[in-house]
């Protein structure tokens, strides 16, 4: 929804989290010159943040004093943890934006603690990986007061390619868990059929040409196409993220009476995977399961491939 604001830019800004995706996140902040200040639980982490004019603190309780503070842990359990410590603290913020990928009940939770305070509250997952952000190319879905988003909106602009508000509470939770459903069943599916093709015959690279040049393709596909034509499995996204993300739209599905077939598929074979000890590398590994299902064993094409991004 494409709406001008003439919200500030020069906020405090402070920042939760240097995981893969904060870190990237956080940069491009710093980067911007925005004044930004940023904890991480392992600060070493967020150390590097520094050459781009950000603050690292050692105090998550540091940030309480910044105006807007951003968050981008793991799971609700941790959002919740950095929370309750971020409002120990003797000042208070005026607004949070919290994007880890959590369920709805954890963000309307963290929504009645931060009201309680006085605290604004945008609901902001996103779509990418750390590559996808370093391009540019980020999305973020938000909800929560319009207020509280059009005073974000600046800061959610130079994340990415822009936001999308869907409306108040919680709603952004539910876009992204269905989103991230769709991330899983589509990994799933281009495994399943990257290793027929191969099976009946041609090399993943060619296949994969056709299919990224066709309908079908699409800014996924293509960014996964290295992985699965060089089995260059390092990690954007661990397989236990994204079976947490599968639970939360199960858990969906079932609270809303809507049946999710293929997602429960998804999520037995994703399970299959961690199951077999396969959790270190990407989640795009399910096409090695699926190789062993298929009984052939995958070897590298060593053929250069482009990612559609860099
Ligand atoms: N990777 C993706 O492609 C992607 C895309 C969209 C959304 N997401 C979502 O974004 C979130 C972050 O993902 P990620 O890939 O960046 O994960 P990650 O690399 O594992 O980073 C997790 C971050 O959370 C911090 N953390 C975890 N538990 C904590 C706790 N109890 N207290 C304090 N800090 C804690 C970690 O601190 P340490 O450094 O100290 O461990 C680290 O900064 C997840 O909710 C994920 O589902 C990921």
């Amino acid at each position: 929804m494409q709406i001008r604001t003439n919200a500030r830019t020069d906020q405090k800004l402070g920042w939760i989290g240097a995981g893969r995706m904060g870190y990237a996140m956080a940069e491009r902040l710093a980067k911007a010159g925005c004044d930004i200040a940023v904890w991480n639980r392992t600060k070493a982490k967020a150390d590097p943040l520094g050459k781009y004019g950000a603050k690292v603190v050692d105090s998550l309780q540091e940030l309480a004093g910044r105006d807007i503070v951003f968050c981008m842990v793991s799971t609700w359990d941790d959002v919740k943890q950095v929370m309750q410590k971020l409002l120990s603290a003797s000042h208070k913020p005026k607004m949070v934006v919290e994007s880890s990928s959590i369920s709805l009940e954890g963000s309307a939770e963290l929504r009645s603690m931060l009201s309680a305070k006085g605290i604004d509250y945008l609901a902001a997952p996103v779509s990418g990986n750390a590559k996808v952000i370093k391009a540019g190319k980020l999305t973020i879905v938000a909800s929560g007061p319009r207020k509280a988003y059009d005073a974000a909106r600046p800061y959610l602009d130079m994340l990415g390619t822009g936001s999308s508000y869907v409306g108040e509470g919680e709603l952004s939770r539910i876009a992204k868990i269905c989103h991230n459903v769709m991330l899983g069943v589509v990994m799933q599916n281009l495994c399943e059929i990257t290793v027929l093709a191969q099976k009946a015959g041609m090399p993943r690279h060619a296949f994969l040409d056709f299919l990224n040049n066709s309908v079908m393709g699409s800014m996924f596909t293509r960014y996964k196409t290295p992985a699965l034509v060089n089995l260059d499995f390092h990690v954007t996204f661990t397989p236990k993220l994204l079976r947490k993300d599968l639970d939360l739209g199960l858990d969906a599905g079932r609270e809303f009476e809507v049946p999710m077939p293929t997602t429960s598929i998804t999520r037995d074979l994703l399970q299959q995977m961690i199951g077999n000890g396969m959790t270190g590398e990407d989640f795009s590994s399910l096409l090695l399961m699926q190789a062993r299902a298929s009984g052939i064993e995958l070897k590298p094409e060593n053929v250069q491939v482009s990612d559609g991004l860099s």
